[in-house]
Formats: structure tokens, C-alpha cells, sequence
């Protein structure tokens, strides 16, 4: 029945982060978010697509506080596997964020360009305040300094896949954060 379907799992080369890891840190991340908001205070996550879905999806599940929830769409050109750092919004936000509490969420912060550009566009919207988690960062790839309140997992300088994350928009449904094989960038 499958037998046609294309193997994504094959492509990988291996798997770095699994999904209990994934799980049982973004479970801490929630945690630790609520430690920082007081019970009544307004929250709004603004979810950065396309890569961010996963990740929003389950660490809007681990807080157990209210939030709201909203989106916003940014691409940045440049070659398949870096930005270039020219980023461009594709889709805004539906609301203004006057006044809100904003929470960015991401899913991996490399150069820090396009974490840097959300957050220079979204400051000038007069939020009251303006807080950035992320699953997972690269340290060593910054080229913008940029702050960040809450970081799943640094990893080192290599490409990964999955759990929103897309090689050539592919990848982005496997359950957990991996490595692909070296020929598939060649193919
Ligand atoms: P930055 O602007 O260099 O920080 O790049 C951030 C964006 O580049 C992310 O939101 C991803 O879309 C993409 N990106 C950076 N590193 C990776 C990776 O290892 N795998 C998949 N996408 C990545
Ligand atoms: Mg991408």
C-alpha cells in the first residue's frame, strides 16, 4: 500500500534531537515561561512561519496559562540551506500588538538576521513587552547579536531537519530534529 510513498526517514543520516527530548524540554521551556508571567497578565504568541508551526504547536500545549495566538510569515532569500539576511514579510500579523505582551517563537536562530529584522518590526508596533523563545540555536553561526529569553538547545554548526524544519521545504513532518545524509544535498 506504502510501497510507493517516499521515505523521508531514509534521507537521514542521523537523529540529534529525539522526540522525548523534544518533549520533556519544551515541556521545562513552558515552565519557566510561566514562572516569568504574572497569572492575569496578557500573553500573545506570535508563531514565525513557516518553521516555527511544530514548536507553537506543542509549547502552546504545555502552557497551561492563557495565551493568545498569532502569526506571522517571513522569508528570507538566499540559498537553500543559509539566509541571506534580506527577509521579507509574507504574510503579517492580524492584529496590532499596541500595548500585548508578545512572545516570538521560533524554531532555530542561526545568523540571528531574521530574529533581528521580527524584532526591530515588531518593537516599532509599541508592544508593552518583547520576549523571543526558540527551540533551538546555533551559536556559533551569529552574526547579529540579538537576545534571546529562552533557548531549548544549542547545537552545533550543522544543517538539520524535521520537526518544522525544512531542507528545500521538505522534512519539516519528521518527529524529531536530524541530520540528513550528504547526498541528498548533491542529488
Ligand atoms: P538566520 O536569519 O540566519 O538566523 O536564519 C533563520 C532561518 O533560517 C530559520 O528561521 C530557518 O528558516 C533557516 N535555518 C537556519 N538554520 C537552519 C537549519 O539548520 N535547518 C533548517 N533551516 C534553517
Ligand atoms: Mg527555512
Amino acid at each position: 500500500m506504502t510501497q510507493n510513498v517516499r521515505d523521508l526517514e531514509a534521507d537521514v543520516d542521523h537523529v540529534m534531537i529525539d522526540q522525548a527530548q523534544l518533549q520533556a524540554r519544551i515541556a521545562e521551556m513552558a515552565q519557566a515561561i510561566e514562572a516569568d508571567f504574572a497569572a492575569e497578565e496578557d500573553l500573545l504568541l506570535i508563531c514565525v512561519l513557516k518553521g516555527g508551526y511544530v514548536f507553537l504547536s506543542d509549547l502552546s500545549r504545555a502552557l497551561k496559562r492563557p495565551h493568545e495566538l498569532d502569526f506571522m510569515g517571513v522569508s528570507s532569500y538566499g540559498a537553500l540551506t543559509e539566509s541571506s539576511g534580506e527577509v521579507r514579510i509574507v504574510m503579517d500579523l492580524k492584529q496590532p500588538i499596541a500595548g500585548r505582551n508578545v512572545l516570538i517563537v521560533e524554531d532555530i536562530i542561526d545568523s540571528g538576521r531574521t530574529l533581528d529584522y521580527m524584532r526591530r518590526n515588531l518593537l516599532a508596533r509599541s508592544p508593552a513587552s518583547l520576549r523571543i523563545v526558540t527551540l533551538l540555536n546555533k551559536p556559533s553561526r551569529r552574526a547579529v547579536d540579538v537576545q534571546v529569553d529562552y533557548i531549548g538547545f544549542d547545537i552545533p554548526d550543522e544543517f538539520v531537519v524535521g520537526y518544522g524544519l525544512d531542507f528545500a521545504e521538505l522534512y519539516r513532518n519528521l518527529p524529531f530534529v536530524g541530520v540528513l545524509k550528504p547526498e541528498v544535498f548533491s542529488d
